[in-house]
Order: C-alpha cells, then structure tokens, then sequence
C-alpha cells in the first residue's frame, strides 16, 4: 500500500475516532528513572580489558553497558534498547506516521512526564484500534518505548540524558559514533551512530526547536539551552563540518557543585575555599582559568555561594548556566540577533549586558565566560570598584595576562592589576579517575607592559602527594587589611574558623547546594552561634 493511501485512511480513521470505542487494556506502559545512579558500583579494576558492566538508564528498557571492545581495541559505551522484529518495526513506523499527522505533541504545554505518556498511549491505543493491529503485551511496551523515546524524549539520546555519569555528548557528524565524557572513564566511544543524514538533520532541528532557536542554511550555529538547562551547540550545513550536522550536549548536572561537594571530590580544599571565601566578603576580583571542560563555571558558582546575603548580584552569561540560592540576584542573558552580520537586529551583546549592569547598582557582577570587548569593560568596573568573578578560556597565567594586553581588549597593565586573583582549574588523573582539581592560587603583584607578570602562589596542587598546599602570607590579604582596616588576627581566625567549618561540613557530608548555602548566610549573620553549632567553638 502507498504511503498516501495509507494516510487517507489514517485520516478516515481519525474522523471517526470519537464513536468508536476503544478497548481498556489492563496495562499499560510506565518508565522509571534509573534510580539513585550515583550510588551505582562500578567495578573496581584497573584492567580496562576487564570491565563488562551495565548499569540502567530507563527502567526497564535502556541500559548502558561499558565493556572493553576486542576489535577496536579500547572500552566502548553501548547503548542497549529493546530489540524489535521487523513486523513491530513495520507497525511502529505506521504508529509514528499517525502521531506525526494527527497528535501535535508540542501543542501540549504539560511538562509532566507521566501526562504527556497517559496522553501518547491514549492516542496510540486508538490508533492500534483503529488500524485493527493486535499486540503481545511484550511488543506493545517494546514499541511504546520507541514512541516515548522520540516524541517525548530526545530519540537516540534520551536514555543518555538520563546517565547521571555522563557529562557531554559529541556528534561529529554522519557515520561517526557519538562520543561522551563519562565521569567515571572520561572519554568514551559509544556505539551510537548517525547513519541517515535526514535523521541527524531532523534529530539537529529538534534540538535547535527544543531551545527555542531556529537552526538553518543561513544561520547554520546555534548555542541554546535545553528545557532540563543542559547546553547545546549544533552546527548545520556541511560546508561548517563536511560531515553534516554535528551537535554537543554539555549535560545540565541536577545539584550545582557546592564547595563541601567540590572538597569531596578532591577539586579544593577547606583552606583554599576559606581563602575564597575571605576574598569574595571583601570585594576581591577573582578569573577562574582553564580549558575546556575543567570545571571552571562550576567554580564560579561554588564560590558565589560565598557572597554575603544581602548583596546584590547582576550575573552576565552567553547561556544561562548559573544557579544561585540568592534572593538579590539578577541574572541576564546575550542574545543573538537575527539577520546577516552587519543587519542583525535584536542582537544583545555581552557588552551590551555589562554596560547595563553597572546601572543596576550590583554590589557584585559575575560574568559567564570572557572573551573579547566584554572584557575591558569589566575591567573598568572592577577598576571602579564593583567587585566582580569571571571565568576565562586559557591554560596558565601567562596565557591569560597576554590575551587581556593584545587585542581584541587591549587592556592597560594597570587595568590588569585590578585583578586580585586567578584560579587555575586542571584535569587531572588520580588513581586512573578523571578529576578536577584548582590546581593553583596565583594573586597579581604587578604587572609589565611587555606582560611580564609578577605573582604570588598561596595555594597549589601538588600532584606527587595530591595535597594542596599553602602558604600563609598573602597580598589579597594585605589589601584587604588595608582597604578594610580590618585586623590581622581577625583576618587569620576567620580563615581559620571558616576552614574548620568547611571541614566539618564535609565530614557530616552536607553536600546539597541548598543546605550549604543557607549556613553560610547564617554565618554573615550569626557567626558564632554556627560555630557553636557545629562545634567549631565551646
Ligand atoms: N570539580 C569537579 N569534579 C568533577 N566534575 C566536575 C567538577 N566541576 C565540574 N564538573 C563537571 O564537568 C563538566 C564541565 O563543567 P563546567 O561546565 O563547569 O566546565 P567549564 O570549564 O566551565 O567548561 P566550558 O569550557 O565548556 O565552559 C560538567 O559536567 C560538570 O558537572
Ligand atoms: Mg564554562
């Protein structure tokens, strides 16, 4: 039968559907989330060769499975789906083709999961009916899933976006397997593949819809964020990448990254976020620096915990990715213009944001990521005194301090000196584990107009012991003395009694972002009656 005729008679059908009865089935199809997955065992040997593990992604139907591969030679993620024969294959492309045409998904403002299946199974039962398809009860599930999957989820991705061990997901185009970073095996291929090129191309317009972006020939990138806050960035045409479209996931974590939680993965330590602490209260203009993926928004937004209460935050970022228990926080967002390069229209720049934001009398301004103009301008602000944290692309200092002194920003050196200090995230292996780690403290003394620069390291990460050390003396805190007339001695107990704090926080593994931050704000109010609590003081 052609495919016309086919839908003439799905449309005949549907006519009809509301005197029709349909027959009650007794079950009914239902999905769980894999449940607490970050308490998943992974095997705990050092032999790659070794590992031959599953773990459930979508209960009952998805599962990942990491095994060593004997071909390709290396540990390969495969995603495990129900298989289905061709007969259940056959009726669930004419079941798709009567969703697509007569149930407009996206029509639904629902949000619950569970609805929008009570929904889809309703008008899939009518259509079975209707179409006169009988099914086992096992083929019916196996084939609901398949529906879910790609009209409520996010087809072949959706059971990855709901592994808690994975990061981001990297598609390089047609007939190249998807990568991810894995939390617990770093880079990992899967055996997930594009091989249709109007599948991907399908698949890249779903998402681009799904962040509320048009993606196109003539706008060919598009950087978004999903409903759930994960990051997008596909690109279209394959002049861009001669593969066809390609896409990255950077995946939304559930919980953002509090400092307790970052000491428990071995990314600081008590000391060092106590330092943080000390510098974010007063003032202190602190650049988070590293490559990709290093972690360094998720710093920001740990050490913006450390904010007293009552201040008020403007926060500037090309995607929203911050999270902030803060009632005096007002967080904006650049925007792309649409139109051609010089006729864009209803383009807002990060420029843009940040020349406004000094309007909105911020006691603190946080800026996503800096990368071109946006830069000077924050650091004329932090010249005039609005304390500011950024994040910046760069491996080391040299690297950061040369980029703000060349052009596109063109900084002054003693504009640069604004900057009180610089924390460096790395990558780095411990015991075979990918791990973050703030690799290093660095405070700006002076800097050179030939962009020699002169530093002192408080903190550093040693990675033949895999302490951090420290020193005691500090310039930040010398000008915090200064600035502030503060005492010395109340300078060092409070970087002592907020380490011991961090500490027990840990030990009694307060992790969750919420808790964290309600007890540092009742430190800004009540000091010692937390530290009593926590038995820091008698
Ligand atoms: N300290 C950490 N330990 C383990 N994983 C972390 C840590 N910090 C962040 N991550 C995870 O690493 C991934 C990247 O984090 P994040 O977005 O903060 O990095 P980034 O350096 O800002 O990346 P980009 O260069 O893309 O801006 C996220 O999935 C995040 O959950
Ligand atoms: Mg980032």
């Amino acid at each position: 039968m052609s495919y016309l005729l086919e839908n003439l008679k799905l449309k005949e059908i549907f006519k009809k559907k509301e005197t029709k009865e349909v027959k009650k089935e007794e079950y009914h199809f239902s999905i769980s989330q894999a449940a607490s997955q970050e308490t998943v065992n992974f095997p705990e040997t050092e032999d790659k060769t070794k590992i031959d593990f599953r773990y459930p992604l979508i209960v009952p139907y998805a599962y990942a499975h990491i095994a060593w591969d004997e071909v390709q030679n290396e540990l390969v993620y495969k995603l495990e789906e129900p298989a289905i024969d061709p007969r259940e294959l056959d009726i669930l492309k004419k079941l798709e083709q009567g969703v697509k045409e007569f149930i407009n998904m996206s029509f639904i403002s629902v949000k619950e999961k569970e609805t929008l299946i009570e929904f889809l199974e309703k008008n899939v039962r009518i259509l079975l009916t209707e179409m006169n398809i009988r099914l086992e009860k096992n083929s019916y599930l196996k084939i609901m899933y398949y529906i879910y999957r790609d009209f409520i989820g996010l087809n072949k991705m959706e059971p990855l976006m709901n592994d808690y061990f994975i990061e981001d997901i990297e598609c390089n185009g047609k007939n190249s397997p998807l990568y991810i970073v894995h939390r617990k095996y770093g880079n990992l291929k899967t055996s997930i593949i594009f091989k249709d090129m109007e599948e991907l191309t399908n698949f890249v317009e779903k998402l681009a819809q799904k962040c509320g972006r048009y993606i196109s020939y003539s706008t060919p990138i598009v950087d978004g964020v999903l409903p759930d806050g994960s990051r997008i960035n596909a690109t279209f045409t394959e002049d861009v990448s001669s593969k066809g479209p390609t896409f990255t996931i950077r995946k939304f974590t559930k919980d953002p990254w509090s400092p307790t939680k970052l000491m428990d993965v071995g990314t600081a330590s008590p000391e060092l976020l106590s330092y943080i602490w000390l510098l974010v209260e007063n003032g202190s203009n602190v650049l988070v620096v590293g490559g990709t993926g290093s972690g360094k928004t998720s710093l920001i937004n740990s050490i913006a915990f450390f904010i007293p209460p009552q201040s008020r935050i403007v926060s500037i970022e090309d995607s929203r990715e911050l999270r902030l228990e803060h009632e005096n926080w007002l967080p904006s967002v650049a925007r792309a213009g649409v139109g051609a390069d010089k006729d864009k229209v209803g383009e807002v720049t990060m420029f843009d944001l940040l020349k406004e934001s000094f309007r909105q009398r911020p006691d603190y301004i946080i800026v996503g990521e800096v990368r071109g103009t946006e830069a000077s301008v924050l650091f004329q602000g932090m010249a005039a005194g609005h304390a500011s944290m950024a994040t910046m692309h760069a491996d080391d200092v040299r690297t950061v301090i040369r980029r703000l002194q060349t052009p596109p920003i063109n900084l002054s050196p003693s504009l640069v000196e604004t900057l009180d200090a610089i924390c460096l995230m790395t990558h780095a292996k411990i015991k075979n584990v990918d791990t973050r780690k703030v690799s290093a403290i660095q405070e700006i003394l002076s800097v050179k107009d030939s962009g020699e620069v002169e530093v002192n390291v408080p903190f550093k990460w040693d990675p033949k012991t895999n302490n951090f050390l420290f020193k005691k003396q500090s310039n930040v805190f010398d000008k915090i003395i200064l600035k502030k007339g503060m005492d010395r001695q109340k300078l060092d107990y409070e970087f002592t009694v907020r380490a011991k704090l961090l500490l027990e926080l840990y030990k009694k593994k307060i992790f969750e972002f919420v808790k964290v931050q309600k007890i540092v704000h009742s430190y800004y109010k009540t000091p010692e009656k937390v530290l009593r609590e926590f038995g820091i003081i008698k």
